[in-house]
């Protein structure tokens, strides 16, 4: 038993979902359901077609109103906090929105919260949040002088990497909440955080420590990629990489008269 549970743990199944154990083997297997005609013409079809490809859970058309509805940071979390669009919600403690100083020159964006993130309702709290810190002390940095979000609010089951699906449609409220903050400039930390704000499918390796200007809704941004904390902790030698790349904020800053 001990083994199974450790194995679903791995598997990301680390919550119970219902009070009551349920004992499946002394249930009668469920009778087939036929599929009726108009459900099967509205299959999604397999290949062809250039339709948007379709979000589970959520209307991203709907996703953006709400988002564009938002006059200010406590507005927009108040409205994610409302929100069930998105299937992540369900299975989160609760929102993680963001942390630090709301009028921040420096926004940093990571993959997603993780455990201790979920408990607490703040981004980067934990071990890879700790190290976070230590990088922004390095240049001079602390959470007064940045604000730090997530491409997805919610804690994905198990750690993973949040679908393209789920960044998709939590994409509306992250660019109004780079819109509210307006920083100035904006890293981001790991390849999924990369992928979603620079809308590319290079690889981080290949993109960090590159500058661009971002266009993110009507507010235009410097940004820089750099590697996530948590590889950082399990990649040692590779701090040597996100420290250039840290240097590289630093002097962005000192260009920009900001720091
Ligand atoms: N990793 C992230 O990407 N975000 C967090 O908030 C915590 C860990």
């Amino acid at each position: 038993m001990l083994a199974v549970l450790d194995w679903y743990r791995a598997a990301g199944v680390d919550i119970a979902v219902g009070g009551e154990p349920v004992d499946r083997f002394a249930q009668r297997a469920p009778a087939r359901v036929a599929v009726q005609p108009a459900m099967a013409a509205a299959a999604p079809q397999a290949s062809g077609g250039t339709a948007e490809p379709s979000v589970i859970g959520g209307d991203p058309a709907e996703a953006r109103t709400l988002a564009a509805s938002a006059h200010d940071l406590v507005a927009l979390e108040a409205i994610l906090n409302s929100y069930d669009g998105c299937g992540l919600k369900l299975r989160a403690t609760q929102l993680v929105f963001g942390d630090g100083n709301g009028q921040a020159d420096v926004m940093l964006i990571g993959e997603a919260p993780g455990a201790e993130e979920d408990q607490q309702g703040k981004p980067f709290v934990g071990k890879s949040g700790q190290l976070l810190d230590r990088m922004l002390a390095a240049i001079g940095l602390d959470r007064t002088r940045v604000y730090i979000a997530n491409t997805v609010p919610w804690r994905p089951p198990g750690n993973r990497t949040p679908t393209p699906e789920e960044m998709a449609l939590c994409l509306p409220f992250l660019h109004r909440q780079v819109e509210l903050v307006a920083p100035k400039v904006i890293m981001t930390l790991g390849g999924p955080a990369m992928q979603t704000l620079f809308d590319t499918t290079s690889g981080i390796i290949k993109m960090r420590g590159k500058w661009s200007t971002l266009q993110v809704g009507r507010h235009q941004v410097e940004a820089i990629p750099t590697l996530h904390p948590a590889y950082l902790l399990r990649n040692p030698a590779a701090k040597e990489q996100a420290w250039q790349d840290m240097l590289g904020l630093k002097l962005k800053l000192v260009e920009l008269g900001l720091a």
